[in-house]
């Protein structure tokens, strides 16, 4: 299969007055046509950042100064501004965290919707309404077309954040970005919008990017996982790996802070020690080693990259000195 977008050695730096800061240090990441990808890695480590450079909408000062993100073929960090506005909406479809905050409280949610598809696909008015009603019975809102009158403060978040996926539908993109777009909502919810978009994926053909810190609401949507770590990607692998073989030692922390069935409701959370490192001040060696308990010499002094993970799957990779050669011997 080939490649979809295609990331290799992504840099961004944050532009500040003392000089440039690197964020995001050498992001590798490839998504398949019609795969889902989750993304997870602590506040901070570069998830929006990464997928904003690749549709031109990086925050001021904030650019990306090195790799290539090749996109059905086409490099996104070298296109014009002009070119990037036809691919969003488009060929790649944005869906955001608070849904409060990106739909107008003052249009009608059809109207909102119907504006997205004459932008990208030049319907006139009526056909573009008629549309929007198709979309919103597309995400499950009840009663469709009476809903396209209504405002979104008369909608649940749940409801919301539907017609947020259906603007991120408008143009039948090939690449819908999901960043944390649940957060704000109740876990059934979550749950629901969860398997809306895995439904969605598939009847579509669609390859889906979900960002998330969460990554047991992750399992039930994504093919295969990315862990970030401090602007680099740790591990990366099927989903079902990520859970039986977690290498990283950055992953196996994630999961052990994961909550069980058996946790006593009160009972405390182990978790990771330490922070990660700020913007512009990253150790020399591996970004995690300040925080691992298992680094050796090489950590405080080499950067450790992706490399396959010994005695498992090919598709997995784990960019760590120690843990990615323990299966060898076995
Ligand atoms: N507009 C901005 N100006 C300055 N620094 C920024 C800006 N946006 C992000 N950063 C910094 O860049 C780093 C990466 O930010 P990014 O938003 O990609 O993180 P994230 O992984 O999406 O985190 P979260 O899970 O909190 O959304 C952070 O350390 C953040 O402080
Ligand atoms: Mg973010």
């Amino acid at each position: 299969m080939t490649a979809l977008l295609d990331i290799n050695g992504l840099t961004i730096d944050i532009d500040r007055d003392s000089g440039p800061a690197r964020v995001v240090d050498g992001i590798d990441l490839s998504i398949l046509e019609g795969e889902s990808l989750g993304i997870v890695g602590e506040s901070g480590c570069g998830k929006s950042l990464t997928m904003l450079s690749l549709v031109g909408l990086l925050p001021n000062r904030i650019r990306a100064t090195g790799g290539t993100a090749h996109f059905a073929g086409r490099d996104l960090l070298r296109l014009s501004p002009a070119e990037l506005r036809k691919i969003r909406g488009a060929q790649i479809g944005f869906i955001f965290q608070d849904p409060m905050t990106s739909l107008n409280p003052v249009m009608r949610i059809g109207d909102q919707i119907a504006e997205a598809l004459i932008y990208q696909t030049g319907l006139d008015k009526p056909a573009a309404m008629a549309k929007a009603g198709d979309l919103l019975e597309l995400v499950g809102i009840p009663s469709p077309r009476e809903r396209l009158m209504a405002y979104p403060h008369e909608l649940s978040g749940g409801m919301r954040q539907r017609v947020m996926i259906a603007i991120g539908l408008a143009g039948s993109p090939r690449l819908l970005i999901a960043d944390e777009p649940t957060t704000a909502l109740d876990v059934t919810i979550q749950a629901q919008i969860v398997d809306l978009v895995r439904d969605l994926k598939d009847r579509l053909g669609m390859s889906v990017v979900w960002i998330t810190h969460d990554l047991a609401l992750i399992a039930g949507l994504a093919d295969r996982i990315a862990v970030l770590y401090a602007g680099t990607v740790v591990e990366d692998a099927p989903v079902d790996l990520i859970f039986e073989r977690p290498t990283h030692p950055y992953t196996r922390g994630l999961l052990a802070s994961l909550p069980t069935l058996t946790d006593r409701p009160m009972s405390r959370l182990p978790s990771i020690g330490g922070t990660p490192p700020e913007p512009g001040r990253r150790p020399a060696g591996c970004p995690f080693a300040p925080r691992c308990t298992l680094a050796v010499a090489a950590c405080q002094t080499e950067v450790p990259r992706l490399r396959p993970v010994a005695g498992s799957d090919p598709r997995h990779r784990a960019a760590c000195f120690v843990t990615a050669k323990e299966g060898a011997a076995a």
